[in-house]
């Protein structure tokens, strides 16, 4: 089976400078937080935009490292970028000129496998090398390599490098054997230009999958049913620039909903879908907590140790894996025993060894981890082991009597934007110093 990478550590050569944060906890948070644009969305359509080879103006991005990666990826494939700090990029991909991804920068980021996608439907030929991310366990492609398959194409690996290949890709049903948000949006950016109708069965249905298919749509093609577990894609020859604003991230309103809750904290999450966060608001209720939602706010109060609760987590609509870190971490004070089970990931427990140096109580037994709450943590030197542990043990760290330095800050920075400086406008106590 073909598999991913582990984290690379390129923040030492490429001149990271490495950093820790020191939160002083016991604050409670309060006021107001504006939640930036989807990073899962973001680095699917920044790649998107190459199917076309006009300009398109993407908005909203998040600034984070993915997407300063992303910048770089594109720009040494050819492509004229533009990024500014307030999450604007301009992409003018009619210069791009080869279908090799270099090593160095794919390696830096997860998500360059869908490099393979569009280059594949711009060029019928690709070769990336596999990609890196976060160390959380085996994660496959598999099922991307049989949808690429299902179109036409003829795929190998060689010294590390997948290379794509095909005459004409041709729609085609493809039937996923695991719900994969990576695999949907995947096979969605090879099939836009195929010729004829492509079928993506048991489809991924998250919100960033519905973000990159209105963006292909916005580009002039056809995908429907994005959002429902059957895609229908006709193909077409041709796309053209456009300008599209990414949605809200869910996953860090989601971090900054249960910041508050385990602050006994009172804000109010702003520039947010609501419904994306159904199955996060529902569960803070269920521990007791005060959620109440707006139109595009959401305000999360708390007084007092949250109820035991037991999750799952699930492809969406379910319980999301990205914030059953941050919750566990949660958890860890209820009044009673939880049971979380994580049935996306198979090595999301990292967090866990952390806390415990904090004061926690949790025994993991395979993809179960049973929580018995404690009334308080205390402050510890700890370390993040991947992006969501980061936010994890920020959260720890806020709820902790004393001081909690977090090292490998780099890990939280590739998912979340200004964490700290908007931590602090809520009133945490939190610095970031040189390692
Ligand atoms: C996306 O990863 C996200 N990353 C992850 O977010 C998120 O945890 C995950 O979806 C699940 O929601 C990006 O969008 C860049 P999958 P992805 O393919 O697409 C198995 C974060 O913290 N699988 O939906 O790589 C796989 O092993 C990150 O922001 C196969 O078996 O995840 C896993 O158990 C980390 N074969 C499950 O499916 C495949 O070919 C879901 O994976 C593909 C996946």
């Amino acid at each position: 089976m073909l598999g991913g990478g582990e984290c690379p550590d390129y923040w030492e050569w490429s001149g990271y400078t490495l950093e820790k944060l020191i939160i002083t906890g016991g604050n409670r948070l309060t006021g107001k937080v504006s939640v930036s644009g989807a990073k899962n969305a973001a680095v699917a359509i920044i790649p998107a935009a190459i199917l076309c080879e006009g300009v398109c103006t993407i908005d909203n991005l998040p600034y984070i490292d993915d997407v300063i990666v992303l910048k770089d990826i594109l720009t040494q494939i050819g492509a004229k970028v533009d990024l500014t700090t307030d999450g604007k990029m301009v992409i003018d991909s009619s210069g791009i000129n080869t279908y090799r991804a270099n090593y160095d920068i794919v390696n830096r980021m997860r998500a360059s496998y869908y490099l393979i996608g569009v280059l594949l439907g711009r060029f019928g030929k690709a070769e990336v090398p596999f990609p890196g991310g976060c160390d959380i366990g085996a994660r496959p492609i598999d099922q991307h390599i049989k949808g690429f398959s299902a179109l036409g194409a003829d795929i190998f690996v060689e010294h590390g490098i997948i290379k794509a290949s095909a005459k004409r890709l041709v729609g085609a049903e493809i039937y996923l054997d695991v719900v994969s948000v990576g695999a949907t949006i995947n096979i969605m950016l090879a099939a836009v230009k195929a010729e004829g109708n492509t079928t993506i069965v048991n489809a991924a249905k998250e919100p960033h999958v519905v973000d990159v298919a209105n963006f292909l749509n916005c580009m002039g093609a056809n995908v429907k049913g994005a959002g429902t577990d059957i895609i229908r894609i006709k193909g077409c020859q041709q796309l053209k620039g456009c300008s599209y604003t990414i949605i809200p991230d869910q996953i860090e309103a989601g971090t900054f909903m249960i910041a508050a809750a385990a602050t006994m904290g009172d804000v109010t999450v702003c520039n947010v879908i609501p419904k994306h966060l159904e199955s996060v608001s529902a569960k803070l209720v269920e521990m007791g907590v005060t959620v109440e939602e707006m139109d595009d706010c959401i305000r999360v109060k708390n007084n007092a140790r949250p109820k035991k609760v037991n999750i799952k987590t699930l492809p969406y609509p379910g319980f999301p894996t990205d914030l059953q870190q941050p919750m566990s971490t949660l958890l860890s004070i209820a009044e009673g025993t939880s049971v979380i089970t994580e049935n996306v990931w198979e090595a999301r427990y990292k967090h866990i060894e952390e806390i415990k140096k904090m004061g926690a109580k949790v025994k993991i037994e395979d993809r179960v981890a049973i929580i018995e709450g404690v009334p308080k943590l205390y402050g510890a030197p700890v370390t993040a082991s991947d992006l969501r542990a980061g936010a994890a043990l920020v959260i720890a760290g806020l709820m902790a009597h004393g001081k909690t330095e977090i090292s490998n800050v780099k890990y939280i920075d590739r998912g979340y934007e200004n964490i700290e400086q908007k931590l602090i406008k809520l009133g945490a106590d939190i610095v970031r110093v040189k390692e």
